[in-house]
């Protein structure tokens, strides 16, 4: 795709509906942003000096640049997995999938499997995210194993969903006699891990793509996790690096007057030190539905932390809620409106749709729907996404707009790069490890425990002796 110009394509913030000048009282004062500028810029000289530190998990920030050899690799891969096989099926779970999901969902058809053959023109694609039995087995239903190339995405190799999906797959292939090597990509740690072991066992004859060491799941779309699903998809990977580049360069000042996702990070921690603590994402469009999921993976994982780097407890974070213009204006906006004052809601608003949908004519006898004919679905929905954002701004609820000027690589490139920016930036000023993930861990050792995993067996005794539930609670 020709992104050259850059500019047309650039995604900015507009954050007026924050502000007490549009909100009164409710909004935030020009005084209060410049009482946290010191702050501000210390979690983005906090970003700038650990860029790329794999100790710190920071290498995502790296990823649009130290690429080009994988990027080659992942494209003559892709080339072959198209002409190969018939479906692409990724298996993995958290960052391992929300990522492929929703470039998938941006940047392709949004019915892109039921194409016919020609139009797809490429494998019909999945992404299975759960271990629901019913989810599997119509998966089953509706792919050949033995056409399908399997992508495993998992960095530990220890996730218990995404093995339990492998050992599945793995066991049908081997009973149709297919050489797993043959119909298997593992993305994963580079030298740990159990796919590597799996590998080591069939003498090193799977390919292999690396979850870099210091590349979190969260923050992984734009390492081989993402970019393969993306480029078996067709979807042009270089101009999405060349996208969060773009947003990397846009943020490169420690001022919220020029550093967009500076500023997201500062209204965030701004309003959620007023106890706002949930945070709406609604974009207006299909394509950017699953971006939300993404996001609040992203967002939730990343901040919601028990303690500071200084030892104190701050249960920190707010609640990410996804949330779909114009489908959800009908079901949470009157909440929003009218709801209490502990919200704050960001729309992405979408410049030009790539398809354009006149409304015909008919009815004019009915004013309430005839004067819809002659304009466009384009003019309706972003009609709805204006006048949605401005019935909150008068009812003096806080909401700002990430404007993108049209959905394509480039522009996704930058929204996910802008995105990881500010929740980096957000969890350097809330002084929190934004990278690890303690509370999920817990949930996955009891689930261990559970199962009878060697290892956990104290963990077991500890749930067994738990006080047993009481009927009296149970209705
Ligand atoms: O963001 C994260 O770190 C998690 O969501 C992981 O991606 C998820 O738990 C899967 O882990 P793994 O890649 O080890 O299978």
């Amino acid at each position: 795709m020709n992104y050259k110009n850059r500019e047309e394509l650039r995604v900015t913030v507009d954050y007026n509906y924050m502000m007490s000048k549009s909100l009164g009282d409710k909004g935030i004062s020009d005084a209060e942003l410049s009482a946290v500028a010191d702050k501000a810029a210390k979690a983005y000289d906090y970003v700038a000096k650990n860029r790329g530190r794999d100790d710190l998990f920071m290498g995502w920030t790296e990823l649009p640049y130290n690429q080009d050899e994988i990027v080659a690799d992942i494209i003559k891969t892709a080339d072959k997995v198209r002409k190969k096989f018939k479906y692409f099926v990724v298996l993995g779970i958290g960052g391992s999938a929300l990522g492929p999901i929703m470039a998938f969902n941006a940047l392709k058809h949004l019915h892109y499997n039921e194409l016919s053959d020609e139009k797809r023109n490429g494998p019909k694609f999945y992404v299975e995210d759960n271990v629901d039995p019913v989810r599997m087995q119509a998966l089953l239903d509706v792919i050949e194993p033995e056409k399908t190339c399997f992508n495993v995405i998992s960095k530990s190799g220890a996730t218990s969903e995404t093995m339990t999906q492998y050992l599945i797959i793995a066991d049908i292939l081997k009973k149709k006699g297919v050489n797993l090597p043959d119909n298997i990509i593992f993305t994963t740690d580079a030298n740990r891990g159990n796919l590597i072991k799996i590998d080591n066992s069939y003498g090193g004859k799977f390919k292999k793509y690396v979850l870099p060491d210091g590349v979190g799941g969260r923050f992984s779309e734009m390492c081989p996790v993402g970019l393969l699903p993306a480029a078996v998809l067709g979807i042009d990977i270089k101009a999405m690096l060349a996208g969060a580049a773009y947003m990397d360069e846009l943020c490169a000042k420690g001022e919220i007057s020029s550093n967009p996702a500076l500023a997201c990070a500062v209204l965030q921690y701004i309003t959620m030190n007023q106890g706002k603590n949930i945070n709406v994402l609604m974009p207006y469009s299909d394509n950017l539905k699953l971006i939300a999921d993404w996001y609040c993976q992203l967002w939730a994982e990343s901040l919601g932390k028990a303690v500071d780097y200084d030892g104190n407890t701050v249960n920190a974070g707010t609640t990410p809620v996804k949330s779909l213009g114009v489908t959800d204006q009908h079901s949470q906006v009157q909440l929003y409106t009218e709801g209490p004052y502990d919200k704050v809601i960001t729309f992405i608003s979408v410049g030009k749709y790539a398809t354009e949908m006149p409304i015909a004519h008919g009815c004019e006898d009915i004013p309430d729907v005839g004067f819809l004919g002659g304009h466009t679905m384009q003019e309706l929905i972003q009609a709805e996404n204006k006048a949605t954002a401005y019935a909150l701004m008068r009812a003096g609820r806080l909401n700002y707009t990430i404007n993108v000027p049209e959905i394509n690589e480039f522009t996704l490139g930058q929204l996910m790069y802008l995105f990881e920016l500010q929740t980096a930036y957000t969890g350097a000023l809330l002084n929190i490890d934004t990278y690890n993930q303690p509370g999920v861990e817990n949930g996955k050792k009891a689930t261990f425990a559970l199962l009878g995993k060697k290892g956990y067996e104290g963990q077991k005794a500890e749930m067994d002796s738990a006080p047993a539930l009481d009927k009296k609670y149970t209705v």
